[in-house]
């Protein structure tokens, strides 16, 4: 159960979400015609030793009939590189990665001249990832900062402090993070990217439909899937389902231009047919969940 202040490292409760998906990462990327490439992903992994995550990378096979997440994060991560590419395209310099956990985009795009990647997680999170890139003396390919804070604290005044500057337009992205957030500090984390968004900022979000869903997602997974995908990880145990804004309306009325994706329409942009899903899961294949906001 989540309580209010919480913190993780990377293999405990929400950090070891962050592993996760740098796993599935590492397998798509190994995987035949990879969406994505992430040299970086498989190292976190095995520096982790974490038995679950450990064991699903070397033998993938336990993932055999379960196309849900281990697909969605080849389009997820395609489509935030793209995204974030666009934006440099666009003479963006600065690019936040909000809950950036193991993401290696500091790495692994080619970044502009001058642009400098804020990278935004709890402490200890950060810490691993420092550890392990230092340990395999990984060279970023843009000026990346790590700002250790907590994103249910003043992470703005940690960002100011960390050298952004708010009068310059912003790339952000806030991908597979909202669920974990309790729906104030949803709002707020909204409120306050606006807030230090200058002109010609892009949002990059992913989105859950409703706290509802959220739950609905992860009890569909166990019931169809005997080994949890994510190990010893209750997901719903870790998510909050509490109310908040829509961010796509609630971005529209604030004056962003939204567009919104559902992991069927990456699909079928990448070149990738759809999974055979359980009739239940169906509708999530068709759901709005990946965001670009501009304004
Ligand atoms: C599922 S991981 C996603 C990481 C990364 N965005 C990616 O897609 O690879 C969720 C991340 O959100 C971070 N996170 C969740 N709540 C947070 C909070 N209150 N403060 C800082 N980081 C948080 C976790 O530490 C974790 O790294």
């Amino acid at each position: 159960m989540r309580t209010e202040g919480d913190v993780w490292d990377i293999v405990s409760s929400v950090g070891l979400t962050a592993l996760g998906v740098a796993t599935f990462r590492a397998l798509e990327a190994a995987g035949p015609d990879p969406l994505i490439e992430d040299d970086y992903a498989p190292l976190f992994v095995e520096a982790a030793g974490e038995p679950h995550f450990t064991g699903l990378l070397a033998d993938p096979s336990a993932l055999d009939g379960t196309p849900l997440v281990p697909g969605f994060m080849g389009f997820r991560t395609k489509f935030f590189d793209e995204f974030f590419l666009s934006a440099v395209a666009n003479g963006v310099r600065q690019a936040v990665i909000v809950a950036a956990g193991l993401d290696a985009r500091a790495y692994r795009l080619d970044w502009p001249a001058g642009t400098t990647v804020f990278e935004i997680d709890q402490p200890k999170v950060l810490e691993f990832k420092e550890k392990v890139l230092v340990e395999h003396v990984a060279q970023p390919k843009a000026d990346r900062r790590a700002v250790a804070v907590d994103l249910r604290e003043d992470w703005p005044a940690a960002l100011r402090a960390a050298g952004f500057d708010s009068d310059k337009p912003a790339v952000w992205s806030a991908e597979g993070l909202l669920p974990y957030l309790p729906g104030a500090a949803q709002d707020a984390l909204f409120e306050q990217i606006v807030e230090l968004s200058a002109l010609g900022s892009h949002l990059g979000v992913e989105s859950f439909m409703t706290g509802t869903d959220v739950k609905r997602f992860a009890t569909i997974e166990s019931k169809y899937f005997d080994k949890s995908l994510f190990g010893d990880i209750d997901l719903a145990e870790l998510f909050y389902d509490d109310e908040r804004a829509d961010p796509a309306q609630w971005l529209t009325e604030n004056g962003w231009t939204v567009r919104a994706f559902s992991p069927a329409e990456l699909a079928t942009a990448y070149g990738r047919s759809a999974p055979e899903l359980p009739d239940e899961l169906t509708d999530l294949w068709q759901q709005p969940r990946y965001l670009t906001a501009v304004r």
